[in-house]
């Protein structure tokens, strides 16, 4: 039997064309907590996560990120933030946004990673003290296309996995 989680982690594509449909607010609301559930180091948690769903300001948002101008289109987006003190702030947000990609597409909504920093200009659209660095921006929202399972393009398991020393094949998983 499949678990869920493991189900979601195989069948989850990067989606960048949304729906026009809205997703209902609790499951926004999941996918926030998501975030906010995820494990960081030490516990310090030194994200923030700017919900924004207005239309217009989605727009706005869509072209601030030259990688991500389909974030227009989306039902909604979170910008990842974290605190830039923090030395485990890529790793822990990183976390945080595939806690809340996964839950998102365990409900039925895709999503997928815009930008990688720099973000600076969305940092100061959308008020983050300086405190802060823009990790990614996150568009959500229902896909567009049925996307198919067994889809994925992954190397094989035994170029990115070795058994006991570099090199020995893992076999049977
Ligand atoms: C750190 C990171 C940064 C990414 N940046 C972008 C981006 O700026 N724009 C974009 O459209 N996709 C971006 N992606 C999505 C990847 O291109 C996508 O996950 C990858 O091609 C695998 O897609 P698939 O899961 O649909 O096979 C990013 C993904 C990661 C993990």
């Amino acid at each position: 039997m499949t678990s869920d989680v493991y189900r979601a982690v195989r069948e989850v594509l990067a989606v960048r064309q949304f729906r026009d449909q809205a997703v209902p607010e609790e499951v926004i609301r999941r996918i926030l907590e998501a975030g906010r559930l995820t494990a960081s180091s030490m516990n310090l948690q030194p994200w923030h996560f700017v919900l924004v769903q207005d239309r217009s300001r989605l727009r706005e948002l869509g072209g601030l990120v030259p990688t991500g101008p389909y974030i227009s289109e989306a039902a909604f987006a979170i910008v990842v933030a974290y605190d830039k003190s923090s030395r485990f702030g890529v790793s822990d947000a990183s976390r945080a946004i595939q806690s809340m990609a996964l839950t998102a597409w365990a409900e039925g909504v895709g999503s997928n990673w815009t930008g990688f920093g720099g973000l600076e200009a969305v940092r100061l659209w959308c008020g983050l003290p300086d405190t802060q660095e823009v990790l990614a921006v996150v568009p959500f929202g229902y896909p567009r296309a049925a996307r198919v399972l067994g889809h994925k393009k992954r190397k094989p398991l035994d170029q990115v996995a070795s058994l006991e020393h570099y090199g020995r094949p893992v076999e049977g998983t």
